[in-house]
C-alpha cells in the first residue's frame, strides 16, 4: 500500500478517538452511534425484563385457597364456625384460565355461603357471550346451602349487573337481607362500589342500618371502614387492590388504588370493635403479572375464640 504508514496513524487517530470523518467533511466529530444507545433498551427487555415477566405470569397464575380465620368474642353462638367463601377481582375476560382453577381449589371444600365482591370483569360493558359463560361455570362449581351473593366493582356496570343477575347469584346493590342461620337472622348489607360510584344512597343504606344483629357488609373497597363501624358493621368485606399486585416485599405494594384506608389494602385487618377482610383478588387487571402477592380466594371462618 502507497503511503501505508500515513492511513495508519490517520486511521488509528479516528478509531482510538473515537472521531467520525464522513464523506467530503473535512471536519472530525467524536462519533457518537445514537442506534447504539437505542439498541439497548430492547435488550434491556429481552434479557432481564422478559424473563422477569413470565415469572410474574406465573405468580399471577398460581392461584391459592386460603382459609383464614376471625376470631370475634362477640360472636352470636348460632354463627359459631360458620364458613364463608370470599371471591374478588375476578376479571374474568382477561383471566378465562380461572375457570378451571377455581373449579379444582372448590373441589372438596366445605362452606355455608359465599360472598363476591366485584369486578367480575375488567371490560365495563360489550362482554363476549363466553365471558358470561365463564362466570357461570365458576358459580355453578360453588355449591353453598345458604346461597351466593354479590356487589358490583369499579370495572362492572349496569350492564353487568343485569346480565350476571341471570345467573344463580343475588345481587345486594344498596340493600339490606336477613339470611336465617340456624335461628339467627344474620344481618348482610351489599353497598355500590365506593371507589368509582359512591352515592347517597351507599349512604343511606348504612345509615339505614339500626340492626343489633351480627352485620356482615359486602364493598368492594375497604375505603368506608369507617362509616362502616360507626353503622354497627362486625365484618367488612371486601377487594379491589388486588393486594397491591406487586408488592417490594410481603408488606409494600407498588401501589394501592384506594385513596382511603390504604392500610386495610390487603389480608385481615380490624378497624376498632369491627373486623376485615380485604382480598387479594383472584385476577389481575391492566399487567398480568404479581409479585410477592398471590392470587386468592378465601374461606373465612367464624370463631368466638381460638380454636385450641
Ligand atoms: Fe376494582
Amino acid at each position: 500500500m502507497k503511503n501505508f504508514s500515513k492511513w495508519k496513524s490517520n486511521r488509528l487517530n479516528l478509531e482510538q478517538n473515537e472521531l467520525k470523518c464522513s464523506a467530503l467533511e473535512s471536519n472530525k466529530q467524536k462519533n457518537i452511534d445514537l442506534f447504539k444507545y437505542v439498541a439497548i433498551i430492547p435488550k434491556i427487555i429481552i434479557k432481564f425484563l422478559y424473563p422477569l415477566y413470565l415469572i410474574g405470569k406465573k405468580n399471577a397464575h398460581n392461584i391459592i385457597l386460603k382459609e383464614k380465620h376471625i376470631i370475634d368474642s362477640n360472636l352470636p353462638t348460632s354463627l359459631e364456625g360458620l364458613r364463608i367463601l370470599h371471591i374478588s377481582d375476578l376479571h374474568l375476560d382477561e383471566r378465562e384460565d380461572l375457570v378451571e382453577s377455581i373449579s379444582k381449589l372448590l373441589e372438596e371444600q366445605e362452606y355455608d355461603i359465599c360472598f363476591f365482591t366485584g369486578d367480575y370483569f375488567s371490560k365495563v360493558r360489550n362482554h363476549k357471550e363466553e365471558d358470561y359463560q365463564n362466570f357461570n361455570s365458576i358459580i355453578s362449581k360453588i355449591k353453598c346451602k345458604l346461597g351466593i351473593y354479590g356487589v358490583l366493582g369499579n370495572h362492572d356496570s349496569v350492564e353487568t349487573f343485569e346480565n350476571l343477575s341471570k345467573f344463580k347469584i343475588k345481587f345486594l346493590n344498596n340493600e339490606c337481607l336477613k339470611i336465617t342461620i340456624n335461628s339467627y337472622p344474620l344481618n348482610v348489607i351489599g353497598l355500590d362500589d365506593v371507589h368509582y360510584f359512591y352515592s347517597d344512597q351507599v349512604k343511606a343504606t348504612l345509615d339505614e342500618n339500626k340492626s343489633d344483629d351480627f352485620t356482615i357488609l359486602l364493598v368492594h373497597s375497604p375505603e368506608i371502614y369507617d362509616l362502616a363501624q360507626k353503622n354497627k358493621v362486625n365484618l367488612y368485606l371486601c377487594g379491589h387492590t388486588h393486594g397491591g399486585q406487586v408488592r417490594l416485599t410481603q408488606k409494600f405494594p407498588v401501589f394501592r388504588r384506594i385513596k382511603r384506608g390504604r392500610k386495610y389494602f390487603s389480608g385481615l385487618w380490624i378497624f376498632k370493635n369491627m373486623h376485615g377482610h380485604t382480598s387479594d383478588g383472584a385476577g389481575t387487571s391492566t399487567l398480568d403479572i404479581r409479585f410477592n402477592c398471590d392470587p386468592e380466594i378465601s374461606i373465612i371462618i367464624l370463631n368466638k375464640s381460638k380454636i385450641k
